[in-house]
């Protein structure tokens, strides 16, 4: 599986974002990452279903995938709502889904790839039964919450028991393992080394200098890491 880049649009200004998207997705960027955090689950609101219903004729137009991450308690209430707004992977925590696989299955059935995510302090054997039904694996590099954090070096370990039991059931080819939190030129060769098929990148592409040149330079790194 090739590398792929997740742009996240937490990190971008939302006085332009929309030509923020443009730039990314020119770039090369493959999906965008979009954070709906409800202040509850996490200590921080963000945004919701109207950022995605407005960026989605863009990612369309150029058919790129939205890859919606809630950090939300009772998400299964509120699937429907991303869905129409234009979703076309949402990601749950398996924290805030007692009953994850309905969870899971309700994504499939509304048409869109569902994935399954874990804080850094929740034990991979968490999500173990979810594998062989999600599309996307999202391991979180950081606590959930905010952009622009540090990356917690056991991320990588954590990737590789993940990447180690996909093989085992024979769907590492099937299954994404994207990673998100402080992803940036200098993390990127770890994760990718230790598995990672997306990389979910904020800061690194939108806080510092040009879009575009940030997304090659990722790009590159990704290829010397094993692409
Ligand atoms: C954190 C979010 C991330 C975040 C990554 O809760 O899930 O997607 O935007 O941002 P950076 O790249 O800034 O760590
Ligand atoms: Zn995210």
């Amino acid at each position: 599986m090739s590398v792929k880049i997740a742009a996240s649009i937490l990190a971008a200004d939302f006085l332009i974002l929309g030509q923020q998207v443009r730039e990314a997705i020119e770039a090369g960027a493959d999906y965008l990452h979009v954070d709906v955090m409800d202040g509850h689950f996490v200590p921080n609101i963000s945004f919701g279903k109207m950022v995605i219903s407005t960026i989605k004729p863009i990612a369309k137009d150029q058919n790129k995938m939205i890859d919606v991450h809630l950090m939300i308690t009772n998400p299964e209430r509120y699937i429907n709502d991303f869905v129409e707004a234009g979703a076309d992977n949402i990601t749950v925590h398996v924290e805030t889904c007692p009953h994850i696989l309905r969870v899971i299955q309700q994504i499939q059935e509304s048409g869109i790839s569902a994935g399954i995510t874990l804080n850094p302090g929740t034990p991979v054997v968490q999500i173990e039964e979810t594998l062989t039904y999600v599309d996307h694996v999202l391991v979180m590099s950081v606590n959930p919450g905010f952009g622009g954090q540090s990356y917690l070096p056991q991320s990588a370990n954590r990737i590789t028991q993940i990447k180690n039991r996909l093989i085992k059931s024979g769907l590492s080819e099937k299954v994404e393992i994207e990673v998100d939190g402080g992803i940036d030129l200098n993390t990127a060769p770890y994760v990718i080394k230790a598995g990672a098929t997306v990389l979910v990148v904020g800061t690194a592409i939108f806080k510092n200098g040009s879009i575009a040149k940030n997304i090659e330079a990722l790009r590159k790194a990704a290829l010397l890491a094993g692409d």
